[in-house]
Formats: C-alpha cells, structure tokens, sequence
C-alpha cells in the first residue's frame, strides 16, 4: 500500500473525528481501504499514438468527463478520446496538424499547443478562442520546415480554468520527429507526469483558496495516468524518454538512481552538450528528453520534493506549503540481463542557435508580484507589471523580426515559471549568474526575489499571444500578460 500523505492523513483525520461518534473504527477502515489513494505497481502503458502521414495529422479530439482508467482504478476525471493522458500527436517540420476539438463537457474549453513555433493567429494556436460545451473548433497548425524536433504537449488555456481542467486530466503529449536526428536507441517511451487528488469514491478533489494561491499539488504523481507503474528492460539497451511535466504546479526534481541518466533535450530542443539529471528541475510544463542505458537491478524514478516558497516566504512551516512531502517513486525501472545491443554512439547534437552576441532591439521588464491583500479579496493580487490579465488590452508591443531581452524580475515570496507562448527564449542568466551554455526553454523558473534574462528572437509568425506563470492557478489568478508582434 501507498504511504498516506500528509494531505491524506490529515483528511482522514479529520474523517476519524466524525466515524468516532458514528461507529468507530470499521468506517474509518471501509474510507481508507477505498480511500483517496490509487493502485500501484502495473505495466507501463505508452499513451495511443496518432502519427502523420504524407505531411498531414488529421485528428479529432473529444473532450468528455467520465470513468477513466487512472492511477490503477475507474476514477472520474476529464480526458481526450478517453484516455488520461490524451493521444500522443507525432509529427515532423513541415507538417500541417489539424486538430477537431470536440466538446462534451458541461462548460467551455479551448485547445493550446505549448511550446509549438506556430501562429497564435487565427484557428491556430490561438488561446482566446473558447469552445463552448456542446462545440466544436477545428484547429489547424502549419510547423515551419525548419520546426526544432522535440518533445512538446497540449492542454486546455481558457483562462480561469485552466488549473482545473488541466488537474482534472486534460493533457497530452506532442513529437515533432526528424528522422534525420533520431538517436540510436532500443526503445522511446513517453511519460506524461501529472498530479491528482481523488477522493474515496473516485472524483478529484477541488483545490481549496489556499491551495489555488499555492498552486495546488495532488496527492498522487502518475505517470501516463498510472501510479507507480514497472518500466522493463534489459541491460546493453539504450532507451529515449521523453518526460513532460502536466502537473499544474508541481515541479519535479526527477533522479534514478543507479543508472547512466543523461539529460540531451529539454523543452522543444536538443542541448548542444547533455548532463547529468542532477539539479535539472522540471517546472510545470517544462520537459526533458533523456536517455538511459540500463544497468541491471531495480531503480526507483523519484520526484523529490522542490521548495518553491510560499506566500509568507520559505521560512514559515505549514502543511499546505507546497514541497513540504518526502520524495515519491513514481516508477520503478527493472532491468534484466541483455547483450549489448548492437547500437551506433549517440551523435553529438548540433550546435544551438546562440543570441549572447546578437545586437537587441528592445529591452524590457516585466515583474511579478504577489499582492497580500489581494490574494485574500480573491486573488486580485497575482500580478504581471501590477495588472492581472485582460484579454482586451496589449501588455507588450514587439517588432516582429527583431531580437529582444526581457529580464523577469521576481518581486514575491514563490517561484513563477514564467512562459512564453510561440518564441522559445534562450536564458542568459538566472539570478545574476549567466548560463554558459547557449540554453533554450519555453518556461524558465524566475526565483523567489530573483529574476532571470532571456533573448527571445520574435520571428516567423506575428500575432498577438500570451505569456504567464506556468503555475497554472497563478495564471488563472491572473498572473498573464499579452504580447502583440507585428
Ligand atoms: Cu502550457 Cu500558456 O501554456
Ligand atoms: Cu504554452
Ligand atoms: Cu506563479
């Protein structure tokens, strides 16, 4: 069985306090056997994969809430075509992806591409379009031919719910393949790492005030919707994972011990020089593409808990802080003996695209900050420049075609994974200390107090788009701005 959370256990607790005036023991045994936690320990399960064919996917998208096979039981969650996660989309540059959004659920949705290098225009990737219930949106993404490969994901962006939807099951993965650059491995997986809260009868437990200010983290950490589940192998293989982060505030610091772990793309890109796993924190939306020689034995992948402060700072302990846990399996890697598979070196990647030495046209800004008195009226108080978001009013005017650095000041007691929809940025310093690596993400974390700067060349497609904590109720909150490039 699962080690109860704290969360549990204090909701249990709490249940405990009742059941003692009402019968006792045998409730309180009858919740916890039922109780909020899942099923651990099944096979790894890769998500349906829907690949292009002759430059086109064509798919449908059905948004529906209902029964769905999660964390080892029937759990009542949201889900595309069913599935927690949705279908991973596989495409290559130059494709056209045309996605139907169909929506069964009782209120509206939308559909966003995240870190695609696509239009935000149009029926494209354009997040002020709501799809009402009962509607449907066809979508259609043209990728440039020159589009990075690499690991993205798509998700619901209508603003104020998105935290919910998001937590409730709505996300999926997105390849874009070269197959020029595909690495020589035995076997690629995709793990989509997301968080829930269920209660005893299987729904997903609403995130309280506080927990919204926070940025709510579930109970329970999954993997491609399974809890725990057993990843096999055998020693001499090479493995490609390509992990995404859909939890909506949860950062993970991932380590497997044991085994040769290294670290080759994160977000939309290859790095020019791969790493160790060690210090690369996944925030919300962030990916990471590794790849593993398996080492005979049992290895637990492990999210190990990230302080990513709390209203009232770092120093105040409180059992909604967010990381107070201990560390949690969310896999286990077992490895049997193998040959050594006949497999060419990985090839060192090309070298990135680097700004450091480019001349910028424009610098700017932008602040986040998290108002007290606010937050307790209800959240006014999550700011970008001291506004909460307005889809009506343009935050940031940029030329397109030109080259800017923005600085992202953090002037609040929490982390904020600031994104940026369309352009991938290249971090050129975190907290004073430069990068020195040319490093390209599309959600970069700005440090309690700190701040960080990144060139981001506003190219290709204009439009008008978003930018936003990635701490997904912070963006709901009203933690996003909106950026015009024309
Ligand atoms: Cu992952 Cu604006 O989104
Ligand atoms: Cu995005
Ligand atoms: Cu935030």
């Amino acid at each position: 069985m699962e080690p109860i959370s704290r969360r549990t256990a204090l909701a249990l607790g709490g249940i405990g306090l009742v059941s003692a005036t009402v019968g006792g023991v045998g409730l309180w045994r009858e919740l916890a056997a039922t109780g909020p936690a899942g099923t651990a320990g099944g096979t790894f399960r890769a998500p349906e994969e829907l690949r292009s064919a002759d430059g086109v996917l064509d798919v449908r998208l059905e948004v529906s809430r209902g029964l769905h096979d999660v964390a080892g039981r029937q759990a009542t969650t949201l889900g595309y075509n069913g599935g927690v996660p949705g279908p991973t989309l596989r495409v290559r540059a130059g494709d056209t992806l045309r996605i139907e959004l169909v929506n069964r659920l009782q209120e509206a949705t939308n559909l966003h591409v995240h870190g695609l290098h696509v239009s935000p225009e149009g029926t494209a990737d354009n997040v002020f379009l709501s799809v009402g219930p009962g509607t449907s949106q066809q979508y259609e993404y043209v990728l440039p031919a020159d589009h990075p490969a690499g690991t993205f994901w798509y998700h619901p962006h209508l603003h104020g719910t998105v935290a919910d939807q998001l937590f409730g099951g709505l996300y999926g993965a997105i390849v874009v393949d070269d197959p020029t650059q595909d690495l020589p491995v035995t076997r690629e997986r995709t793990l989509v790492v997301s968080d829930l809260t269920l209660d005893g009868s299987g729904h997903v437990v609403a995130a309280s005030a506080p927990e919204r200010m926070m940025g709510r983290e579930g109970d329970l950490v999954l993997v491609n919707g399974q809890l725990r589940p057993r990843l096999d192998a055998t020693s001499g293989e090479r493995e490609l994972w390509r992990v995404v982060n859909a939890c909506a505030s949860r950062f993970l610091d991932l380590s497997l011990a044991g085994q040769d772990v290294r670290v080759v793309g994160r977000d939309g890109a290859r790095l020019g020089r791969d790493s160790g796993l060690d210090g690369i924190v996944l925030t919300p939306g962030n990916r990471a593409d590794l790849v593993v020689e398996p080492t005979e034995g049992r290895s637990e992948l492990t999210a190990h808990p990230v302080d990513r402060g709390g209203p009232m700072g770092h120093m105040m302990g409180s059992d909604l802080l967010p990381g107070d846990g201990g560390p949690v399996a969310i896999a286990d890697l077992v490895v049997g003996p193998g040959p050594t598979a006949d497999l060419a070196p990985v090839p060192a990647a090309p070298a990135p695209r680097d700004l450091r030495d480019t001349e910028v046209s424009g610098r700017r800004t932008l602040t986040f900050r998290m108002g007290m008195g606010g937050m307790m009226a209800g959240g006014g108080g999550f700011t970008i420049d001291g506004r909460t978001f307005d889809p009506d009013r343009v935050d940031q005017q940029v030329r397109l075609g030109t080259v800017e650095e923005w600085t992202i000041r953090n002037d609040s007691p929490m982390d904020h994974p600031f994104h940026l929809h369309v352009w991938p940025m290249q971090v050129l310093a975190v907290g004073g200390s430069p990068v020195s690596e040319p490093l390209w993400l599309d959600v970069v974390n700005v440090p309690a107090g700190g701040a960080v700067t990144v060139r981001v060349p506003f190219e290709d497609f204009g439009g008008r788009t978003v930018y936003h904590c990635h701490v997904l109720d912070h963006e709901d909150l009203g933690m996003m701005g909106t950026v015009t490039a024309r």
